[in-house]
């Protein structure tokens, strides 16, 4: 009788919640669109469309064509409205913190970590930023550029010599993450020993969130746990050591994070969620663009001509095994146009959610309380009224300022990308290295890009090889 009355009563409270929700969404215009099934509502058209990256193509344009711009859909159990177009970049993407904040999955939270800098708002979020940033200020990248050519030139000696073909997306994906560590943390761990362990972690972070042993998402939590014990380790010895005056704080991230943390600014748990989220915002993303900005030059060979005459000029003023100052890396411009032609069409990320946090009236439509937010990269990059001829590859449309929040592969606002100058140092670096180096050669042109979570090339990019005579 008991669990007969709490039952009624539970279903009582359920209905009112539900019809008093109903009826405050029905008195305010919502955008148009189709919610899809009940709970689940279209997320496996969404997810279906993701897996061959066609995302724009088979979910993002049928639905802008029927209802515009901006549309409502259901994606994961959440309402969403989806936004597309400078304006709603700009609106959306500036009022972080007032009128929305980023909303992360919670498998991503669980792997990340609470405390990492994409989970954190106002002041905390503000010091773990200035700590990021701070390393990649003008002097800081500028005593960056000979670090990243010593681990260029190392990786290249271990993977490239004598090779007749590689992998290029494995290859830049290691070299990435070997930079970030050398170059931007400064951690002392042999790279390769955490490379695989951080891949376990990256498939997950998109997972349902259920942790018995067979999923993906407990295999990624051990793996989670794995680097955890390392850091923390790593952590405490530097602590040590800063401490005991043997060692003092110096421009690496790394340092810059645990010396925060000697001065009580932020806690060891931060230190490692940081430097965990980091890592991963970092490689996949840098060592995507770099891979697809050479399949783009292998199929525009008169956009190569003219980015290798920028290198071999480059290269002609420089002695053999000289490194790249950052000087040299500012005549890099028009590599720069390739770079971020390359990351309009193919941009690593596709989007990211945010969720309302008050009642948002835009362009004449109700976004709800509670409501997701999704802009996407594509229904802005694609749109011809911000890049004429979309879908042609012509580097050279960034000779000109682009109206702002239309070009946003790196995002916009308060959290717009925290390692935007890194990954420009880091694409541009490379792409020297390689074409003054070597002869390549795509050895599949037409390989799919697939996406699970980032998209990838399906089978790693191979490229042909030979190295260049002096
Ligand atoms: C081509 C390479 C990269 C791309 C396309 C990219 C893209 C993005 C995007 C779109 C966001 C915004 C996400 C949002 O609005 O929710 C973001 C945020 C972020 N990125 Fe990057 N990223 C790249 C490389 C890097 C690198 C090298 C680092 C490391 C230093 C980095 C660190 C971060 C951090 C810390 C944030 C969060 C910022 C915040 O919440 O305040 N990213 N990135």
């Amino acid at each position: 009788m008991a669990a007969f009355i709490t039952f009624s009563f539970l279903l009582l409270i359920i209905i009112f919640v539900y019809r008093n929700s109903k009826r405050r969404t029905n008195k305010v215009k919502l955008p148009c669109g189709d919610m899809g099934l009940p709970w689940i509502g279209e997320t496996v058209e969404f997810y279906k469309a993701q897996r061959s990256n066609q995302l724009f193509e088979e979910f993002f344009q049928p639905r802008m064509k029927k209802h515009g711009n901006i549309f409502k859909t259901k994606l994961m159990g959440s309402p969403t409205v989806v936004v597309n177009g400078a304006a709603a970049n700009k609106f959306f993407m500036s009022n972080e913190f007032k009128l929305v904040v980023s909303s992360w999955p919670t498998s991503s939270v669980e792997l990340m970590g609470k405390n990492s800098i994409m989970e954190k708002q106002g002041d905390s979020h503000r010091c773990l930023r200035s700590i990021v940033t701070s390393t990649l200020s003008v002097s800081g990248l500028t005593a960056m550029v000979p670090r990243m050519c010593g681990s260029i030139e190392n990786h290249m000696q271990k993977n490239w010599l004598d090779r007749e073909e590689i992998s290029l997306y494995r290859s830049t994906k290691m070299l990435t993450f070997t930079i970030v560590l050398e170059c931007l943390f400064g951690i002392e761990i042999v790279p390769e020993t955490l490379f695989g362990v951080f891949e376990r972690v990256l498939e997950g972070v998109l997972s349902p969130p259920v942790n018995v042993p067979w999923t993906k998402f407990a295999r990624a939590k051990k793996a989670r746990a794995e680097i955890e014990k390392v850091l923390v380790g790593e952590i405490r010895r530097k602590r040590e050591a800063m401490e005991g005056g043997g060692e003092e704080e110096d421009d690496m991230l790394f340092s810059k994070l645990v010396a925060a943390s000697i001065r009580g600014e932020i806690t060891e748990e931060e230190v490692v969620d940081n430097v965990v989220l980091l890592v991963f915002a970092a490689h996949d993303t840098t060592s995507y663009a770099i891979t697809m900005t050479f399949k783009m030059l292998a199929n525009h060979p008169d956009c190569y001509s003219l980015l290798l005459k920028e290198h071999e000029e480059i290269a002609s003023n420089k002695r053999a095994g000289e490194a790249l100052t950052f000087e040299d890396v500012k005549k890099m411009e028009y590599t720069w146009q390739v770079a971020r032609e390359t990351m309009r069409l193919c941009p690593p990320i596709f989007g990211s959610f945010r969720k309302t946090i008050t009642d948002i009236n835009f362009e004449g439509v109700t976004i709800p309380k509670g409501w997701k937010v999704l802009w996407t990269t594509y229904g802005t990059h694609y749109d011809e009224k911000y890049f004429p001829d979309p879908m042609r590859f012509n580097p050279s449309r960034f000779a000109d300022p682009v109206q702002a929040y239309a070009f946003i592969p790196f995002g916009g606002g308060p959290r717009l990308c925290a390692g935007y100058q890194l990954a420009k140092l880091n694409i541009l670096v490379l792409v020297h290295y390689v074409v003054t180096r070597y002869n390549w050669s795509l050895v599949y042109p037409d390989e799919p890009i697939l996406m699970d979570p980032l998209p990838f090339p399906s089978k790693g990019m191979p490229i042909k090889i030979s190295p260049k005579c002096d």
